[in-house]
């Protein structure tokens, strides 16, 4: 494994930017923004995978739509490496809602809705770490 130089964290390209061919122009924007690609994967989740990896989110009224989609169409699971990299990704990410989100975001540019926001992020180190987990194996990270 190469050494680490900046701190982890996790992001998915959501079903609905997969779907609209967005995965290379996403991946462009991850890489000039000076992440580093530690782990990379096309996964397509079943419905009971959408739930482990939410369900932090069980008792929200949006949790049956939220893994209803996630587990809709294939997607594009990441460790990504930065100084920062928790902060550093949501900020590339921008709001969850595109209709707010600030302009040069990603979710500004490829998000539909609240709902289909084209990438997640991790909301903290500890997070990125299970997250990781969930979907890497540790001889899977680069
Ligand atoms: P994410 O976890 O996907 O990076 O997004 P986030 O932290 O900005 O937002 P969070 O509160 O963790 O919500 C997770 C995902 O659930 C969907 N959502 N739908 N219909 C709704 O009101 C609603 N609210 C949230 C979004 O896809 C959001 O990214
Ligand atoms: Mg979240």
């Amino acid at each position: 494994m190469a050494e680490q130089v900046g701190t982890l964290t996790f992001g998915i390209i959501k079903p609905d930017a997969v779907r609209a061919g967005k995965i290379g122009q996403i991946i462009a924007r991850i890489t000039d923004s000076g992440f580093h690609l530690r782990a990379m994967k096309l996964i397509h989740m079943t419905r009971r995978e959408a739930e482990g990896f939410y369900a932090i989110h069980r008792e929200r009224p949006f949790f049956g739509e939220l893994t209803e989609f996630m587990s809709g169409g294939p997607c594009v699971v990441m460790a990504l490496e930065k100084d920062g990299a928790v902060r550093a990704w949501r900020d590339l990410m921008g709001a969850t809602n595109p209709a707010q989100a600030e302009e040069g975001t990603l979710r500004k540019e490829f998000g539909a809705s609240v709902g289909e926001n084209a990438v997640h992020g991790s909301d903290s180190e500890e997070n990125a770490r299970l997250e990781i987990s969930y979907f890497f194996s540790q001889i899977e990270l680069v």
